[in-house]
């Protein structure tokens, strides 16, 4: 029998996947920490959480890869074709999917404009796919130049509208520029996770125009089912075709669909409509509160379900937080967001709680200093 070796991992493991740390997902820097007595404010989730029926009769057979409930369901919510929708395991799944198909490892690259969101950098990277960057100008607009100066470069550009964590959405004649450059060498990945929020920016209606576009979509966050792990990636009928052939045949569970045709129905849009016009409302609150602090400068815009700012105590705070029990997000590492962190809006009473500790934190601040 051959001799174990110490060191066989790092001999097997991939050279790409060596230095890779993992996404720090809102999930893992708070793991196990999760209870009811918690406020979490970290993940741009909804905090309602509404309730569904199952049906068990199917669940000894696989399930359909692409289950037609869903896909028609989606497909009709956002006025596309059912053969221009693919359904995945979250956005995320998209995201790997499109860079699995499009991209060879060890040779091509995609684009993405930081401040943004990691998944697509560590989606790259775990593929051993290049990254080339164009950032945001200071106001978060597209540096559109920069962008155009990656033609042949890059088989994807990823941009995020309305933008995780800067909460801005792309100018539309901005984006059309881009994707009019791109037309014969790249696929532009618009991410409209948060479009629920801001609907008039949708690409959705101008699909059929542009054969180089894709749009990922999410039940994850107006819908209130990150739990479900359920999203969508809307395009022309031949890349959805060219996706089909990486996606994993039974990427659906049976529970998953039943719930996302649930959340699809006119009743389960009767509830996103209203769930979305309570956090629009929640957030317009959360924003002049905490405008009016001294120390906090609201950082972007708010066409999504999540407000970022900027303090120069942006450490003390976030630790008076999380002592708290309320778990909100740093965000300071990202390009251009020095000391700023980024709140999602949740239900009133913990938006109030939010508030009323961020008051107590700038209170003790001040009476410290004056002491
Ligand atoms: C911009 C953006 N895209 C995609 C995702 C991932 O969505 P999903 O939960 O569907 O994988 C997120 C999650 O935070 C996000 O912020």
């Amino acid at each position: 029998m051959a001799k174990p070796v110490n060191n066989l991992i790092d001999l097997l493991l991939n050279d790409n996947i060596k230095a890779l740390k993992p996404y720090e997902s809102a999930r893992r820097l708070f793991s196990g920490a999760g209870n009811k007595q918690q406020v979490w404010l970290n993940a741009n989730e909804s905090p309602f959480a509404n309730d569904f029926t199952i049906d068990a009769e199917r669940f000894n057979r696989y399930p359909d890869c692409q289950p037609p409930a869903v896909i028609d369901a989606y497909a009709a919510y956002a006025g596309i074709q059912p053969d221009q929708l693919l359904v995945s395991r979250g956005a995320d799944e998209g995201i790997e999917l499109l860079i699995r198909a499009f991209c060879t490892p060890g040779k091509d690259s995609v684009l993405i404009c930081p401040p943004t969101y990691g998944m697509y950098a560590i989606s790259a990277e775990t593929c051993d796919v290049g990254i080339e960057r164009a950032a945001l100008n200071d106001d978060f607009s597209l540096n559109v130049d920069a962008i155009k100066a990656f033609k042949g470069k890059v088989n994807l550009v990823f941009i995020c509208s309305p933008n995780n964590p800067t909460g801005t959405s792309v100018d539309k004649n901005q984006l059309l520029e881009v994707i009019e450059h791109f037309a014969d060498s790249a696929i532009v990945v618009i991410d409209e996770a948060y479009i629920e929020f801001d609907k008039d920016s949708s690409w959705a209606a101008e699909l059929t125009h542009y054969p180089n576009i894709a749009i990922l979509r999410t039940l994850s966050k107006a819908f209130a089912l990150a739990g479900l792990r359920c999203g969508f990636t809307l395009a022309q009928a031949p890349v959805i075709q060219a996706l089909m052939k990486v996606i994993a045949p039974y990427p659906i569970p049976e529970p998953v669909a039943q719930i996302a045709a649930q959340a699809l129905s006119s009743k389960g849009l009767v509830t996103l409509e209203q769930q979305v016009a309570v956090i629009n409302q929640e957030k317009a609150l959360l924003k002049s509160a905490l405008a009016k602090f001294a120390d906090v400068e609201l950082v972007g815009d708010d066409k999504a379900n999540f407000i970022l700012f900027r303090t120069p105590q942006k450490s003390a705070l976030m630790n008076h937080l999380v002592a708290s029990g309320i778990l909100i997000r740093d965000q300071s590492k990202q390009v251009n967001l020095d000391n700023c962190l980024r709140i999602t809006v949740g239900n009133p009473e913990q938006n109030k709680q939010l508030l009323s500790e961020i008051s107590r934190f700038f209170t003790l601040q001040t009476s410290t200093q004056e002491a």
